[in-house]
């Protein structure tokens, strides 16, 4: 049984070609205070049900919604609950970066009593072990690289964190791949890219990251790569939130492209690659 709760568009439709299951759209509401409601329009007893789910936009809502799905499942009699929920909020901050400071994901990942978790791209992998059941990432990158058709010549990472991502896609291709040295200050934001020599002279570079969200980052990155000689750059990102001028600054800096995947509930601008239908194939093989 698959429960729509709040998917993004093409999910739902996607895991019903690749699981032929019954599906069930959650109904959702807002009381005027801003509480929220959910029920479940049908039987899931002793059924194993998958919901969908995202987290953006109106994370704080969405989670809530979540929360009491997932009981609200169990009350009903449901044997097992997989969450899928292709994007998982307040995953960057996975750590204690000034004395004092909440380590969200892991509060957010613990109260989620499902036995299995299903993300796309989260921040940090090892966040997932606060999940107490069994979870696993999704990554959507070479998906999308490959379904839109990019012919990079190499694949860059915005900053060390996301080197692991570059070098899957970069496989994809058989091309190389790096990163640049970024830093971030923790208090004001301000995001600085250190110079470093990549060799993109009169290459097309394809820089890949989990998450755009001010565009700060990858607008800074294309600059560095096209003071250094590339010849063109293409961003392909899994989750595109574009806060503000986001959109205005990656064209600013001269970026060619923004391929994203269909992992949020909002309606897109830029060129979104559906991967409902991959994602389903890799939930149905780890839960059968
Ligand atoms: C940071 O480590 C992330 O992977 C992203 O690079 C970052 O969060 C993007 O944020 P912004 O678009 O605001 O620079």
């Amino acid at each position: 049984m698959i429960v729509c709760l709040r998917p993004p568009k093409g999910l739902c439709e996607g895991f019903a070609r690749v699981m032929e299951d019954e599906v069930l759209i959650a109904e959702r509401k807002r009381f005027p205070d801003g509480e929220v409601y959910v029920r479940i329009p049908g039987r899931v007893f002793n059924e194993d049900v998958i919901v969908l789910h995202t987290g953006y936009p109106d994370q704080n809502s969405s989670l809530i919604e979540l929360y009491l799905t997932v009981d609200l499942l169990y009350d009903l009699g449901a044997e097992r609950v997989h969450v899928v929920m292709t994007y998982t909020p307040y995953s960057r901050q996975d750590r204690r970066f000034r004395e004092g400071e909440a380590i969200s994901i892991k509060t957010i990942l613990k109260l989620i009593n499902a036995d299995t978790y299903f993300t796309v791209d989260i921040h940090k992998k090892y966040s997932l072990t606060y999940f107490e059941g069994e979870a696993y990432d999704f990554p959507s990158l070479p998906v999308i690289s490959r379904k839109a058709n990019v012919r990079p010549d190499m694949v860059l990472a915005p900053d060390r964190g996301a080197l692991e991502r570059a070098k899957i896609v970069a496989k994809e291709f058989g091309v190389p791949s790096d990163y640049l040295e970024k830093h971030r200050d923790r208090i004001t934001g301000e995001v600085t890219i250190k110079p470093k020599n990549l060799k993109v002279e009169g290459k097309r570079v394809l820089i890949v990251d989990d998450i755009i969200s001010t565009g700060s980052t990858l607008a800074l990155a294309a600059k560095t790569l096209y003071q250094q000689g590339a010849k063109e750059v293409e961003v392909a990102v899994a989750h595109a939130l574009m806060i503000g001028d986001a959109r205005e600054k990656l064209r600013g800096a001269g970026i060619k492209r923004v391929i994203t995947a269909n992992t949020l509930a909002r309606e897109y601008e830029e060129e979104v690659i559906d991967i409902s239908e991959e994602l389903a194939r890799f939930v149905e093989e780890r839960i059968a």
